[in-house]
């Protein structure tokens, strides 16, 4: 690495990571089980460290079988007796003027004793489904730690998820208890999170909800429903005793959105899980015992599940919770929390880089940043540009950049450069993790040697896998293990070069990446078809400068009815009520017909290429590729002619 010299030092050496990628290469079972001993602590010992199989008529993952744990102790418990003074969690408020918080490990166990003496107490049993829909807050991963601490799985709803979004899941998963707050704060305005699960409960009966009292503002009460979580706390003990639970009993669900049909609720379970969101958290971030941490995720995705409660915590860190957002009061804010608590470990979003970095370079630099050692991205393709300013301007230079490449299916990073050892060219994820085998495949189901570019397949079994999809294990064998029969697919494409360097090339199925944010095609045009003027519709993505993809929308009316701004309006405020206020459409256009084939399905491939301007005339119908399966090629040209911009 030719910037080696003013980089922060790492704790790894090159021969390390070798021996380590050699061992877990070889033989991952024995790297695994040596692991597991090293970083948890079990209640009794798996008989067998893995049992996978990643055939299509068997789909099965199994890892430590016959061991126990309890989650919640290996994050709070055993951490009391060296770390109990330790700040387990800082919690910093959307508003710089308002009180900060600090959470020792010690506070944390009582916090989390009592909110699983709270669940116990509303009749939660061992594997109940435990639906959590709250703020940035610390009662939200206390919260979590309190299911985990009693074996019931919980169910994370982003807050930024509508009142219908929140139902769909709460019904998928079959929960009887919700805890929420009155509200969240973001940017200065309050989110009324109480409200929308009233919403989402009206016409359900038996479900018991617990509220955080956090904003203060008056909120519609349901007598016998619904549960002040402060109040209930002072009728509980705060001790609460961790029992082991096995290490495939279900942790959490949590829901995705792929390309067909509702979000998929996916399934981890206990100890290859925290195994591995704890090993990936210590070796990406090359984490220090007097390291400061901060992830800038939300705790209802995947990466603040992983990598601001689990990981994190499990390792014995400091985790930072903002509650705020980049750009409140101005766009010095991270940089500010940067500089207050001296945070030296940072993960963000490439959305959040490019937005920042368009706000200019002062906002950064009048902060001090030399607590700073090693920056994260995850969640979107970071381009060369965003990847510069990052390293350049906020790391001054002298931080690692680390490019995570992971997906809610994967529970961690999968692939990703490990700081201090591989090379990181700006735009690429590097290097697989310890013991990931990635396949590229080419259409026809070859596996491809060398470099190459083609679907991102995992050839093997790895800890932090889920399991499966809640309800529905045939969707689960159907979505990732068909394709490429005896891999895992993730869905991506990538490209891999002379250096066996990855490069996400991004999504091959119909999955918009927004602002890092996961959206299904199918969910969002069931949204805008619930239009009453609205016979069909198609969306794609489209490049956009900051939130990497934005949504274009080609809608059909119903004879005699004309798109106009009024329809368009009430179209996105379909898509805030059904999906939430992360999904708003940037372009409508109205279309006579949408291309199909002869079976009847959409061809998006052609729709992408028109709404990103690919082609404006006839001259250019060759970017289209093959449309002679089209059954109506003449709507090709009004969809050209009409396209917006
Ligand atoms: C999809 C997974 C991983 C946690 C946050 C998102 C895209 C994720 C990268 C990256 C390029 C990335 C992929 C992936 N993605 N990280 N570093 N470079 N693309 O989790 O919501 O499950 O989305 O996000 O397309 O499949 P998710």
């Amino acid at each position: 690495m030719s910037d080696s010299t003013i980089l922060s030092p790492t704790a790894h050496s090159h021969a390390f990571v070798q021996s380590q990628r050699e061992a877990a290469f070889n033989d991952p079972a024995t790297y695994w089980a040596t692991q597991a001993k090293e970083l948890l602590a079990w209640r009794s010992q798996w008989h067998t460290t893995k049992d996978t199989s990643f055939d299509p008529k068997n789909v099965n993952i199994r890892w430590f079988d016959g061991g126990t744990l309890n989650v919640a102790e290996n994050c709070i418990d055993r951490h009391l007796a060296t770390r109990g003074d330790k700040p387990a969690i800082i919690w910093e408020p959307d508003s710089p003027h308002d009180p900060k918080r600090i959470l020792t490990y010690s506070d944390l166990h009582r916090e989390v004793s009592r909110a699983a003496n709270m669940l116990l107490s509303l009749g939660v049993k061992p594997g109940d489904r435990v639906t959590i829909y709250m703020p940035m807050i610390p009662e939200a991963a206390i919260a979590m730690l309190a299911c985990a601490r009693i074996g019931a799985p919980h169910s994370v709803v982003f807050g930024g998820f509508s009142a219908q979004a929140l139902r769909s899941r709460i019904e998928d998963c079959e929960s009887s208890v919700i805890i929420t707050a009155d509200g969240g704060m973001r940017g200065g305005k309050v989110i009324d999170l109480k409200n929308n699960v009233d919403t989402a409960l009206e016409g359900l009966s038996d479900t018991k909800v617990l509220v955080f009292r956090h904003t203060g503002h008056r909120v519609s009460w349901v007598e016998e429903r619904d549960i002040w979580w402060q109040e209930l706390a002072e009728t509980v003990a705060a001790e609460c005793e961790a029992k082991p639970f096995d290490a495939e009993h279900p942790l959490f669900i949590l829901y995705t959105s792929g390309s067909t049909g509702k979000p998929k609720g996916l399934l981890h379970t206990s100890g290859g899980y925290l195994l591995y969101a704890t090993h990936t958290f210590q070796h990406v971030f090359d984490y220090q015992e007097e390291d400061v941490y901060w992830c800038t995720a939300d705790v209802g995705w995947i990466t603040g599940h992983s990598y601001i409660v689990y990981g994190p915590l499990a390792a014995g860190a400091t985790t930072l919770m903002f509650e705020g957002v980049p750009t409140y009061p101005d766009a010095g804010r991270f940089w500010e929390i940067v500089e207050k608590y001296r945070v030296s470990l940072f993960y963000t979003a490439p959305t959040a880089i490019r937005m920042l970095q368009r706000e200019g370079d002062d906002f950064v630099t009048r902060y001090d940043r030399s607590s700073l050692r090693i920056l994260g991205s995850v969640g979107e393709p970071i381009n060369p540009e965003a990847w510069q300013w990052y390293h350049t301007v906020v790391g001054n230079k002298t931080c690692h950049l680390v490019d995570t490449w992971w997906q809610t299916e994967t529970g961690g990073h999968m692939i990703t450069p490990l700081p201090g050892v591989d090379e990181t060219p700006p735009g690429s994820a590097t290097q697989p993790y310890f013991g990931i085998r990635p396949v590229l495949h080419n259409t026809d189901g070859q596996a491809l040697e060398a470099a190459a570019s083609g679907a991102l397949c995992i050839a093997d079994s790895w800890p932090g896998q889920a399991r499966t999809i809640w309800g529905d294990h045939a969707r689960f064998v159907e979505t990732y293990f068909s394709a490429f029969p005896g891999t895992y697919f993730s869905g991506d494409a990538a490209n891999r070069d002379e250096q066996g360097n990855y490069w996400i090339e991004g999504r091959m199925d119909d999955v918009i990446n927004m602002a890092g944010h996961r959206l299904g095609t199918a969910e969002i045009e069931a949204a805008i078809n619930a239009h009453s003027d609205i016979a069909e519709s198609a969306v794609v993505g489209i490049p956009d400068d900051i939130k990497g993809q934005a949504i274009y929308a080609f809608v059909i009316m119903k004879p005699n009815k004309h798109l106009d701004d009024e329809i368009r309006t009430a179209i996105n405020g379909l898509l805030r009520r059904e999906v939430g206020p992360i999904a708003s459409l940037k372009y409508i256009q109205e279309a006579p017909g949408l291309p199909k084939t002869r079976s009847g399905k959409i061809m998006r491939r052609i729709l992408r290429k028109i709404a990103a301007g690919e082609v404006t005339s006839k001259n250019h119908y060759d970017k289209l590729g093959d449309i002679s399966t089209l059954v109506n090629p003449e709507q090709v040209d009004a969809l050209v002619e009409g396209r917006l911009q």
